[in-house]
């Protein structure tokens, strides 16, 4: 897969079916057709639905907050990529931090859902971000260097190369501060150093790395304009149809 410029809206635990649709509706309306993707992680229950809306929309796909790594079973409660591709389902957000935070996902654990995914065709959407007190103590770099080797450097050159990035400082994660453009900068480019390091420079190159934490209007000019900033992976202002599409235009 080659680096593209990528808004993708992580709807988290918000909006009821109705509230969901509606903003679905407002996003295939308004929003143009580039050369950017748009991404929709929905909440499950608006998987199918959204997917109808945004079926004749080609620049915007759906995708899943979080999956199981089992193909069937006694999961209660739990979601199966076999499920997730019979409804449209392209992308799957995997290591959110609220998910690493709250329901203890580990990088091992993440490792099996990014090989889960990658065998069930579809494309995983990887987080990883530090804390502030491991920003503060300057150890940021070497802590994410850790979660994606732990998760991701076991694979192939090939499958690499099917993985987005999603750099998420957790200290900028739904609080209003940003990551200044420098420091969303100086990490993506560690990443893509890392990358090379594991791989080589063209696998490095091709892989689309987006920033996330507090992306808005006022602040997605800058840091998309960052020469290792492919794009933003949006909280709260994906929850409102002209703020994303106002961010979706921002490349
Ligand atoms: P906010 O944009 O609300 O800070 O959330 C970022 C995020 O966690 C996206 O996954």
């Amino acid at each position: 897969m080659s680096r593209k410029n990528i808004a993708a809206g992580n709807w988290k635990m918000n909006k009821n079916y109705e509230e969901g649709l509606e903003l679905a509706r407002g996003l295939a309306a308004k929003s143009v057709g580039s050369n950017a993707l748009m991404i929709l992680a929905t909440p499950f229950i608006h998987l199918k639905a959204v997917g109808d809306i945004i079926k004749d929309a080609s620049h915007i796909h759906l995708a899943a907050q979080n999956c199981h790594q089992n193909a069937s079973g006694a999961y209660t409660g739990e979601t199966s990529l076999d499920m997730l591709k019979s409804v449209g389902v392209s992308h799957v957000i995997l290591g959110h931090s609220e998910r690493r935070e709250y329901f203890h996902e580990s990088n091992e654990l993440l490792a099996e859902k990014v090989n889960a995914v990658l065998e069930a065709g579809l494309t995983p959407i990887f987080c990883c971000g530090e804390r502030l007190d491991i920003r503060e103590a300057d150890t940021h770099v070497a802590y994410v260097a850790n979660q994606i080797k732990e998760s991701l450097f076991h694979l192939s050159e090939a499958d690499f190369g099917k993985i987005i990035i999603a750099y998420e400082p957790i200290w900028a994660i739904g609080t209003g501060v940003t990551a200044s453009p420098k420091q969303a900068q100086d990490m993506h480019r560690e990443i893509r150093q890392m990358i090379a390091g594991k791989y080589n420079a063209a696998t490095a190159d091709n892989c689309s790395i987006l920033y996330g934490g507090s992306v808005k209007p006022a602040n997605a000019v800058e840091l998309f304009g960052q020469p290792d900033v492919d794009g933003g992976l949006v909280g709260g202002a994906s929850l409102k149809a002209d703020d994303f599409c106002a961010i979706y235009e921002a490349f």
